[in-house]
């Protein structure tokens, strides 16, 4: 694995979990952790239960003893080392957004496409995020009339973080976007499918900031519908509220990443006298991936969002079915980041096409 930053933790731990909580074919080894610094990167290996520490991760990606590279690195890092290790015959597993630009990240799709590949848009493993695409595509909300998604972070003005890569252009491709968006579209193509045209806006409010600090666009979805999308590290107040709401013409769910265990579910096929949100606990075996962890009631967090993604991959390797989301799954985000950018540049609509 590369990157034995925060994300690092993350995906250590859902390598090492996943095996108590799914039954798995085979043992995963965790072999080798990569990072810049030498004493850091020992540490987390012994803390981690990696079997050796490296601080080259071109010398890791062509062993042949390891058959999985996993990508926790900054943003520019994502393309040379998937691009690499693809090119070595290993299955990529990559950390979003996928790449810095649309250019990059269509070589990297085309060069991991051979074999299954796997970028941790987590949040499609919520449960109440997992229950809510069973709802729409069980037609329970009808036909969708309104995509709403905030991603909203307060941290932008923090004056410990000035310097980090993920205000440089160059480290991080963009900013809020590719950050917090990035998610949000993904969720939002997931759910409720391909959007036709965009319209957005991006504000920096930091002198000297290479990225944005805000995104806020306008969409049209393939089916009808119309989104509302706004991303920012500049909203006092809110750590990580992560809201997505789709309305559609016999109801409507909510999902707030605040309240990770419920999902709001409103209907109009109820009695008039009950109509009102049902505030459904996401927390039952009949409920996606509850089953393998607690006993019902019992809730479940952010971590366990890359257990079931890591899950669900390993699940879907040994049926030899497609595993989302992938990397062409995020080349589509990125295109969608793309037109974003054209679009404030330009100040005008921008078409998109899926799979252009
Ligand atoms: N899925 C999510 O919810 C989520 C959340 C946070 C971050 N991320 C993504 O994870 C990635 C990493 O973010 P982070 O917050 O963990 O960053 P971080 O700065 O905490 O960690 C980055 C790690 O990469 C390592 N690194 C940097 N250059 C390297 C090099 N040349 N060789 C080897 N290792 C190198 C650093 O040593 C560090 O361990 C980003 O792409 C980010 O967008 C995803």
């Amino acid at each position: 694995m590369i990157g034995h930053g925060f994300m690092g933790r993350a995906h250590s731990n859902a390598f090492r979990q996943v095996g108590y909580f799914f039954d798995l074919p085979y043992e995963l080894k965790l072999k080798v952790i990569c990072g810049r610094n030498a004493d850091a990167v020992q540490k987390f290996a012994s803390k981690w239960g990696w079997e050796e520490a490296q601080t080259d991760w071109q010398k890791v990606v062509m062993r042949k003893d390891i058959d999985v590279v996993n990508i926790g690195a900054p943003n520019h890092l994502h393309a040379p080392i998937a691009i690499a290790a693809a090119e070595a015959g290993k299955i990529v597993f990559c950390e979003k957004p996928l790449a810095t630009n649309l250019t990059e990240a269509k070589r990297m799709a085309g060069a991991a496409r051979k074999l299954p590949n796997l970028v941790w848009f987590n949040y499609r493993r919520v449960p109440a995020i997992a229950l809510a695409k069973r709802l729409i595509e069980e037609g329970r909300i009808g036909k969708p009339y309104h995509y709403r998604a905030t991603y909203l972070q307060s941290w932008g003005p923090d004056p410990k973080r000035i310097g980090i890569w993920r205000f440089r252009k160059s480290d991080a491709g963009s900013g809020a976007m590719g950050d917090l968006l990035s998610h949000a579209l993904d969720l939002a193509l997931l759910l409720n499918g391909p959007i036709t045209e965009l319209s957005g806006m991006l504000q920096t409010f930091m002198p000297d900031r290479e990225v944005d600090d805000a995104v806020l666009l306008l969409a049209r979805f393939a089916n009808g519908s119309v989104g509302t999308f706004e991303s920012t590290r500049f909203a006092t107040g809110c750590r990580n509220r992560n809201v997505l709401e789709v309305h559609g013409s016999e109801g409507a769910i909510r999902f707030n990443l605040e309240d990770l265990n419920r999902l709001k579910v409103f209907s109009s096929s109820d009695s008039a006298e009950m109509q009102g949100s049902h505030n459904v606990l996401v927390t039952s075996p009949e409920h996606p991936y509850v089953s393998h962890y607690w006993p019902p009631g019992h809730i479940v967090g952010w971590e366990h969002t890359f257990i079931s993604t890591l899950a669900d991959f390993i699940a879907c390797l040994e049926k030899g079915e497609p595993f989302h989301a992938n990397f062409d799954d995020a080349l589509e985000v990125q295109r969608l980041m793309d037109a974003v950018e054209k679009s404030a540049q330009s100040k005008r609509w921008i078409s998109v096409t899926p799979g252009s």
